[in-house]
């Protein structure tokens, strides 16, 4: 094929003709770069590489139908450091995770790589703009030593941060240069007296005891012939923290680092942290821990501290012991790093007792405040956090338990200054300010900080509460999307719970491109599975030794790999966790001898209102049968996926021995299912548990139970991600958007009827009536509840990803209005491009306005009975040449359609 090239105002003509239908084709471009699932790909730590891209194109049946990619090794400034490694044209419509064949990367390198695209409508794209990417060890040996200040923490104690520095000298300015950096602890990197990198929280949260994360950074631009000097700020972090004691994973923090420094022959020296180091405490940071806050004193601080001339600090050599190599799994980290995101200027302050200042965001967010002031040498200014006020108008701190929560600013007396804390953060919405006379204008502003995920999805419909809850869930993945999925931001907990992480998860993957920070936390879902006394997947992960093997957190192991891929298409992530996953299988498969799980029991449909903690019903064991059958049939899946027949066959088989056993113990002769309550029904639904024959009868019981409460949901966390889906999927939507837009108690609405801009653990956490839950146990900022937003995407606009097509190559569009909404909107950057969904009422008349992207086909199901009557570009659906296999279908009519825009017009059904 020869590439086509068409003249502009060919391109004018054939764009204005995408209205009516006729398959045109416009310029093509290619855009949205990523190596690994990453925008940015620093430490790539695979020999082969794997690329994706978009076509840029809003022309109407848009495939690719060939591509061409080249690689080539650069410098810092980009230029060639050798012969570009390029493909011959790839015949494929595959523009994910696609490797070049023959490519075979080196260690500690960077790389540039583009693309090139043909599609089937004979254009031909450019080559794309050149991205770079570095790579990691890939399987070479770390070559720096393990430097510390050779203390040992006291257990409860939180230290000071500590500074590291050392001077070397270079004959020339090097064309390239990386750092590399590992720690236990945190890290800030600086060079010649600047920060090397905005990221926070470096190098992240592994699970210690198995393996160290690294990252990398080109730094040539930081570094001079002559004199240079480089230190690392070392904060306590996760590991040797003041954290739950079982956290503290050692009690020295370190770090180890090195400069690979190449010259304009391709020479590389290497410069290593070791025993030339020196430390000191005498740095201005004089206490950090995460849970209870950050102690700076500006008098301490000396700018030059990372410069060749060094600062007058007491400068130490570093390590009492013996200086040696702690680890042997180097795991370079998949996932953006943590950021500061945004800011939020306070709606209000107050003062609330002489001197002290009480400020209000607005917002329950995550991070911490910047401070500016002007005092007096030595004045100490104190910032304490809370997420609520009290009765009385003060910060509400008791839910934080144990965490301190404050950050102290001793000022060091000259014009105006500005701080952050470094290694610690907080959820708040208030600030409380002591310490200074008169606050400055702009003394406190709120940052925001989570791990730095690009947004994929928006929501936005006609009735305002949803628009509230569906916000309130958004910040709460921003607050608790800090390096790993956590339960909470605020109190002495914060850990990866993986129930809450699994519930959410198909949410979170809407909301944000989350694929690679799931990857990465997986690492150490796995890893959990090495301690367990029985080995099963740990209820917190990293773990930190809150139990294993509980039914509904376990199986996050098996869950959160499965809608990764469904979402990215990433096959990896299966191939990675099926060995776990089947470990864990065969171990459930052990303790259910008969097909029911008996297992200790733990959580239960947690936080069930009405009920004691652990004293909810369904039973335990119920709750655990169902989820090994969920768990076990996702394994069969997953199996099948990555080409695994035997384990596929395996778990089936085992999945239908516990469906079996589920039935006979469970659900009785009339359709009801032991316990009674919504949570019993909705697990049997939402894992096809129920006999053919009964599942009218478990329907109703479901509807019945929702009716005996006034419609209103009684489920804890493993109940709740159902109920929207399982409504739906049994032909009652109708029914789920009445429990979603309760705004009496216990339901969604009820947090947000009550100011709350987060989701709160608890369905009462707050009540006008009774104020704070009475349970020590009370965030306002836990996203588990958040989970129904899925159901905004996939349901009210329509979105869904299909098993059979991963990663959005081919999706569903099946909305479904109901609850008097006259209108609903979403729109998500799919791996391939804006996949978007948006539809409004009028009198009868529904209008749906779709986008698929190039190189991807839906299946657009409409809520219209009678497919002669929809319209498309103004002419009957049926024949409009675009549209595919027009059929009647559950739910209305389905038709397929190719990448484009469109608009399509029906009777309304009844809302
Ligand atoms: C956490 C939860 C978690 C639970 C285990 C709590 O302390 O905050 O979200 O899943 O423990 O049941």
């Amino acid at each position: 094929m020869i590439p086509l090239r068409l003249p502009r105002p060919l391109f004018l003509v054939l764009a204005m003709l995408f209205g009516t239908g006729s398959p045109a084709s416009a310029a093509l471009s290619v855009a949205g770069l990523r190596c690994e699932g990453l925008r940015d790909a620093p430490h790539v730590d695979t020999p082969e590489p794997r690329f994706s891209w978009q076509l840029d194109s809003d022309a109407r049946g848009v495939r690719q139908a060939a591509c061409q990619l080249r690689i080539t090794e650069v410098d810092a400034a980009g230029r060639a450091l050798g012969s570009p490694v390029e493909s011959a044209r790839i015949q494929s419509d595959e523009t994910q995770w696609v490797s070049l064949p023959g490519f075979t990367a080196r260690p500690r390198t960077t790389y540039s790589w583009q693309v090139r695209v043909w599609d089937n409508q004979g254009n031909a794209s450019d080559w794309s703009e050149a991205r770079t990417f570095g790579t990691g060890l890939l399987g070479a040996k770390w070559p720096a030593d393990w430097i510390g200040d050779g203390r040992t923490l006291e257990l409860f104690k939180t230290a000071p941060a500590r500074h590291f520095r050392h001077a070397f000298k270079l004959e020339r300015k090097p064309v390239r240069a990386r750092l590399y950096l590992s720690a236990l602890g945190l890290v800030e990197p600086w060079l010649n007296g600047q920060p090397v990198t905005e990221d926070r929280f470096v190098p992240g949260w592994p699970d210690y005891r198995h393996r160290v994360f690294y990252v990398a950074y080109d730094v040539t631009h930081l570094l001079e012939a002559g004199e240079n000097a480089w230190g690392v700020i070392l904060g306590d972090g996760w590991y040797s923290g003041t954290m739950l004691p079982l956290h503290q994973y050692g009690p020295e923090a370190r770090f180890s680092a090195f400069l690979d420094l190449t010259d304009a022959d391709g020479r590389v020296t290497t410069l290593t942290t070791g025993k030339d180091w020196r430390w000191t405490e005498d740095g201005p940071i004089t206490m950090n821990s995460i849970y209870h806050g950050e102690t700076y004193d500006a008098r301490r601080a000396r700018a030059g501290w990372s410069t060749p001339a060094g600062s007058d600090w007491n400068w130490r050599e570093v390590g009492a012991r013996p200086v040696r190599r702690v680890y042997q799994t180097y795991t370079a980290r998949l996932s953006p790093p943590v950021r500061r995101i945004e800011q939020l200027k306070p709606v209000s302050v107050k003062e609330v007792e002489p001197g002290v200042f009480q400020y209000d965001l607005g917002q329950n967010m995550v991070g911490w405040a910047r401070l500016r002031v002007r005092a007096r040498s030595g004045q100490e200014i104190k910032l304490r956090f809370a997420e609520m006020l009290d009765a009385d108008g003060r910060i509400y701190t008791a839910n934080l338990r144990a965490a301190q929560a404050t950050a102290r600013y001793v000022a060091g007396g000259e014009g105006l200054e500005e701080w952050e804390p470094r290694f610690t953060y907080f959820g708040f919405r208030y600030v409380e300010l002591s310490g200074v006379d008169k606050p400055l204008e702009d003394a406190v502003e709120g940052v925001v900080v989570h791990t730095d995920l690009p947004r994929a999805g928006t929501f936005e419909c006609s009735d305002p509460w949803l628009n509230r809850l569906y916000q309130n869930t958004l910040w709460g993945q921003k607050g608790n999307f800090l390096e790993i999925p956590t339960d909470c931001p605020q109190r002495d907990e914060r850990l990866g719970w993986t129930g809450d992480a699994q519930i959410f998860a198909p949410t979170a993957l809407y909301n944000m491109d989350a694929g690679t920070f799931y990857r990465q936390w997986l690492f150490a879902v796995r890893d959990s599975v090495r301690d367990g006394p029985d080995g099963g997947f740990a209820d917190t992960a990293p773990n930190t030794g809150h139990g294993h093997g509980s039914a509904g957190w376990a199986e996050a192991g098996v869950i959160v790999p499965w809608v990764s891929w469904l979402h990215t298409g990433d096959r990896r992530i299966l191939v990675e966790s099926m060995p776990s996953i089947q470990h864990c299988i065969e171990l459930m498969a052990s303790q259910s001898p008969d097909g029911i799980r008996r297992s200790p029991p733990a959580w239960g449909d947690w936080l069930a209102p009405g009920f004691d903690l652990f004293k909810a019903p369904p039973s335990y064991e119920l709750i655990a049968t169902a989820y090994f059958a969920h768990g076990a049939d996702l394994a069969a899946r997953i199996a099948d996926t990555i080409d695994r027949p035997e384990l596929a066959a395996r778990n089936r088989a085992l999945r239908e021995k516990v469906k079996a056993a589920f039935q006979r113990e469970y659900i009785a002769g009339d359709g009801r299912i032991a316990g009674d309550v919504q949570t019993s029904y909705l697990l049997a639904l939402a894992f096809d548990l129920a006999p053919a024959d009964l599942r009218d009868k478990v329907i109703d019981h479901l509807v019945r139970n929702f009716a005996e409460k006034d419609n209103h949901l009684a489920t804890g966390f493993l109940g709740t991600p159902l109920i929207n889906p399982v409504l739906t999927s049994v032909g009652r939507a109708d029914l789920a958007y009445t429990v979603l837009q309760q705004k009496s108690y216990p339901g969604w609405l009820y947090s947000v009827k009550n100011g709350a801009t987060t989701i709160w653990e608890r369905w009462d956490s707050w009540t006008p009536e009774g104020g704070f839950n009475k349970d020590g146990m009370n965030s306002f900022n836990h996203y588990a509840y958040g989970s129904v937003v899925g159901w905004f995407y996939d349901t009210i606009a329509g979105l869904q990803p299909l098993p059979e097509a991963p990663g959005w190559k081919r999706f569903r569009i099946a909305p479904i209005p109901g609850g008097g909404l006259t209108s609903a909107a979403a729109t998500l950057r799919t791996p391939h491009g804006v996949a978007a969904s948006s539809w409004k009422i009028e009198a009868d008349t529904m209008r749906l306005s779709v986008r698929i992207p190039a190189n991807t086909r839906a299946e657009v199901v409409l809520p219209a009975a009678d497919p002669a009557g929809i319209v498309l570009d103004g002419a009957p659906l049926a024949s409009h040449p675009m549209a595919k296999g027009l059929q009647a279908a559950a739910g209305g009519t389905r038709v397929t359609l190719p990448s484009g825009t469109y608009e399509l017009e029906f009777k309304a059904p009844a809302n």
